[in-house]
């Protein structure tokens, strides 16, 4: 693992410096950051913009008054790649109006060198390409890009840590703070390993120095990031557990609840379930995939767990955390899954009772071991699973949600609703959405709101 140093962190800062002397400061300059993908993909889109904020860009939300364009890509599924395709594809025209426009496309996809050449011969409108071992590289790359001609840094290096780049965070009162980056699982239709490198943690100070500095911004709630917490820590030379990094933020004063993702099951400790039950700061949440319920499609999906052990594992966390709010992820129709595979699924979603569930279909992934195997079921057999997955699974959570019915929860307000512009909305301990009438002063505050209505994703109420 290699930590990028100070001196080539200096090199970037200085390519920030050049490209803002350079702007013509008589002009606003305006960028405009498209994010796809997870949490860790929008983690590196506050960078990119923060970046892009120190070279004296404006932040825009739309594509016609920026000049510089930026898509921050995911490759987990081929919907997410083809939206990606269509959303630069359309971009064409603007390039040729403007020819001054920078068009970059970044993130998981560039890592992938047969999608890095279909930009390159295919997409010539597209100036900068550039993986997400190169993120750290950015004001180099752009300074390239406007001083010469189209940049390409799809590099497959050792993943690295990179500490020091500026932010542009969301508004309070929610901060991502990522605490490791990459995976080392190689679950067998899993692309990520491929474009996140090897798994590596941020040390403990860096990650609570960064925790203190949200908490004396006004945040209030942090959310840890990483595709395995639960094995933070493992490469270091004095180990330290994720349980015993989540104690230290716990001591950050400000920070009043703190939610991480994501778990893996093979990797979960007792000293994990004992510290979300024990800190009151650490929200009764978690998010454990399981991707299928059939052990013979797990060992093929290389999880290291079976339903057994999973079950055992959630039974577990139910008996120290009664009130503990339970979500997953399910694949469905993955290579070789049969219609009685998949029935082993639908019998963990009745058995477990999640408030919320992410299912995917199985999308093939090039270079992943699963994209050679056989399949058994047909597109449709595949898609009429997804869908009685989804009736299974929304009747259950909105049994759960009617559980909240009456009662008063303590919300953490973090904005305006997205449907009801007069209703305000945020979250419980639990991580349920609640949405209320009230006004802008209540963000980042604290209210209690009593629970008036329950919906399958969404919980109403009224402020008390
Ligand atoms: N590191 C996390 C999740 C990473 S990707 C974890 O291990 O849980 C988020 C989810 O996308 C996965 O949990 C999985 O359910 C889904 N996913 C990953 N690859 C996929 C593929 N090829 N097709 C369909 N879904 C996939
Ligand atoms: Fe992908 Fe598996 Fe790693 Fe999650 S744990 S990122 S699903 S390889
Ligand atoms: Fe997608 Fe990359 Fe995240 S592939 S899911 S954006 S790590």
């Amino acid at each position: 693992m290699r930590n990028i140093s100070r001196e080539e962190m200096d090199i970037q800062k200085e390519y920030i410096d050049k490209i803002y002397n350079m702007q013509d400061k008589s002009k606003i300059k305006r960028a405009f950051v498209e994010t796809y993908g997870c949490a860790q993909n929008n983690s590196d889109s506050e960078r990119l913009k923060g970046m892009l904020e120190s070279m004296g860009y404006e932040m825009c939300d739309n594509t016609e008054d920026a000049d510089i364009i930026l898509f921050n890509t995911c490759a987990v599924r081929e919907n997410a790649e083809l939206k990606v395709f269509g959303n630069i594809g359309a971009l064409k025209h603007l390039k040729r109006r403007k020819p001054s426009v920078i068009i970059g496309v970044c993130g998981c996809m560039m890592q992938q060198q047969h999608i890095s050449d279909t930009i390159k011969t295919k997409y010539t409108h597209v100036d900068i390409v550039f993986g997400t071992h190169a993120l750290y590289r950015f004001p180099e790359i752009l300074y390239r890009a406007l001083t010469d001609n189209r940049v390409f840094d799809t590099e497959n290096e050792d993943g690295a840590i990179f500490e020091g780049i500026p932010y542009k965070r969301n508004d309070p009162p929610v901060a991502n703070i990522p605490i490791m980056y990459g995976c080392n699982n190689f679950c067998t239709y899993c692309i990520v390993p491929y474009v996140r490198g090897r798994e590596r943690s941020r040390s403990v100070e860096n990650i609570i120095n960064e925790v203190k500095e949200v908490a004396s911004l006004g945040y209030k709630e942090v959310m840890l990031l990483g595709q395995n917490v639960n094995s933070y820590g493992n490469y270091f030379d004095e180990k330290v557990s994720f349980a015993e990094l989540l104690r230290e933020v716990c001591k950050v004063d400000g920070i009043e609840r703190i939610r991480f993702m994501t778990s893996h099951p093979k990797d979960i400790s007792d000293e994990l379930i004992d510290v979300i039950a024990e800190e009151k700061k650490v929200c009764k949440q978690l998010h454990l995939p399981i991707q299928a319920g059939s052990d013979r499609i797990l060992k093929s999906m290389n999880r290291s767990y079976t339903k057994e052990k999973y079950l055992n594992i959630i039974n577990k966390v139910k008996t120290k955390i009664p009130n503990i709010s339970l979500s997953t992820d399910i694949i469905v129709g993955f290579p070789g899954e049969t219609n009685e595979d998949f029935e082993e699924t639908i019998k963990v979603l009745k058995e477990v009772e999640y408030d919320l569930v992410f299912s995917f279909i199985y999308s093939k992934r090039v270079g992943t071991p699963a994209a050679v195997m056989d399949d058994v079921l047909s597109d449709e057999e595949k898609h009429r699973n997804f869908d009685r997955l989804l009736e299974v699974q929304n009747e259950i959570s909105k049994k759960k949600n009617d559980a909240y019915f009456g009662r008063t929860e303590k919300i953490l307000v973090e904005g305006v609703s997205k449907t009801n512009p007069d209703f305000m909305s945020g979250r419980t301990d639990s991580g349920k959405i609640v949405n209320f009438p009230g006004d802008t002063s209540l963000t980042g505050k604290f209210v209690d709101v009593k629970i008036t209505e329950t919906k399958t994703w969404s919980l109403c109420g009224e402020m008390i």
